[in-house]
């Protein structure tokens, strides 16, 4: 039996590389004060038609969904917010004057088409702010993202924002965009027609094909549309941006494929051809003031977040990884024969090492010693050979990178 298409396994050195980035975002997380949460893997289906949207493809395409033996439409959770903020409502985490930051290291589930660095089941981490309307916390969040991929040495990407402001901002602007294309709907694909035809034509810029990407470059601009007061809002972002020297750009259409969002959108986009691929978006977030309201009609709880994908993340900062982890166990003691592999030398040895922190694996088999030999260069950093010399309580130890080899005392090491 086979896994399925567009899941993977993790073992050998990518299950290091991926639990050597958990730590890092574990570790980035306790940094910026937030706090890890872990939501179940399948909720009511209704959570994400409700917020996530329910014209959007990661909802209406992709979405795992299926009947529990009760009959209730259950989903894989295709995305971490929307339970980051059915949790923190169920648990009264969260109310209108609390600030509540979590962060999550979740599998996700969305029905692609796979390729790199897309998957059907992937990683997730996401970080969740909620309780104040406030753009300094939406600079913050950005950092946080930019701290992240400086730590595993990602330089090549570009931080693209938008404003698509309010829903009634969105109202006027939808009618704009309506106009621009009826005109052109001859030569948009189909995907892009049935957009068209929907109640949101916003969802229109989901589209990946080429052709509609090249036709819209031309479409009206959400700014135009955009109310005073979230004009200025994205106005002072982009000053606050400038003032901490944050490098970005302004994608005036970006909308991000998910129906919550309010003014700030951003995506950290890739522009590394080699080991991404550009244009794949490493991280995607932004603010969404009304999602709360959308769960629990009772609360306005003000939000901004992001997540990014961890097996992009490990693409682009592949090199990195390589370099940096340590692929290999400190000892690796070998039986010299036979008789000595129940000897209860090595055991000892063993557990006196693992005491102190170090790293090793004792080989017991009843096989050659050039054997040991061989598997211990593979994986090891020393090599610990129980042999004779214990009859005079000594061992000797062999440096696998240099080849010097040492006879000592057992109590020595
Ligand atoms: P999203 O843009 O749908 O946003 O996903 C965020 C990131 O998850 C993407 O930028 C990408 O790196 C990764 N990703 C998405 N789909 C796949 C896939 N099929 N395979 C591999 N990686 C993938 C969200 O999910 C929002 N919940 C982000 C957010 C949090 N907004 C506010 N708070």
């Amino acid at each position: 039996m086979k896994k399925m298409k567009g899941t993977r396994d993790y073992f050998g050195y990518d299950s290091k590389k991926i639990n050597y980035v958990f730590n890092l975002l574990d570790e980035t997380s306790k940094e910026f004060g937030y706090e890890k949460i872990i939501t179940p893997t399948f909720e009511v289906s209704e959570l994400f038609t409700r917020t996530v949207g329910n014209d959007v493809d990661v909802v209406n395409k992709e979405m795992y969904t299926f009947s529990d033996k009760k009959g209730r439409s259950l989903s894989l959770r295709p995305e971490g917010t929307a339970g980051a903020t059915r949790l923190a409502l169920e648990n009264k985490l969260i109310d209108n004057n609390q600030i509540q930051s979590f962060y999550y290291i979740s599998n996700m589930f969305r029905y692609e088409r796979p390729q790199k660095g897309r998957q059907r089941e992937f990683f997730q981490f996401g970080v969740e702010r909620y309780g104040e309307d406030c753009l300094m916390v939406d600079t913050e969040v950005i950092q946080f993202g930019i701290s992240i991929l400086n730590k595993l040495n990602i330089d090549k990407y570009e931080l693209q924002i938008n404003s698509i402001g309010s829903s009634e901002d969105r109202i006027k602007y939808n009618d704009a965009l309506k106009e621009f294309t009826s005109s052109r709907l001859d030569n948009l694909s189909d995907y892009a027609k049935e957009k068209y035809n929907s109640d949101n034509i916003f969802r229109i810029f989901d589209t990946k094909n080429d052709n509609d990407l090249e036709i819209l470059k031309d479409a009206p601009s959400m700014i135009d549309f955009l109310s005073k007061e979230s004009l200025e809002r994205f106005k002072k972002i982009k000053l606050t941006l400038r003032q901490l020297e944050i490098k970005f750009i302004v994608n005036d259409k970006l909308v991000r494929g998910l129906d919550y969002y309010n003014d700030l959108v951003f995506e950290f986009v890739s522009t590394d051809e080699e080991n991404l691929g550009s244009k794949s978006t490493i991280i995607g977030g932004g603010r969404y003031n009304k999602l709360v309201n959308k769960i629990d009609s009772s609360k306005d709880v003000p939000a901004v977040g992001f997540a990014l994908g961890i097996e992009r993340l490990i693409l682009a900062s592949d090199k990195f990884l390589s370099k940096n982890i340590d692929n290999r166990i400190d000892y690796y003691i070998a039986t010299a024969h036979d008789e000595l592999a129940m000897d209860w030398t090595a055991n000892r040895i063993a557990f006196s090492l693992r005491n102190k922190s170090y790293s090793v694996i004792v080989d017991y088999r009843a096989k050659k010693l050039s054997k040991k030999y061989d598997r211990a260069k593979e994986i090891a950093n020393k090599l610990i050979i129980v042999g004779n010399e214990i009859k005079d309580g000594n061992i000797t130890i062999k440096d696998l990178k240099t080849n010097e080899t040492i006879e000592m005392k057992i109590g020595e090491i």
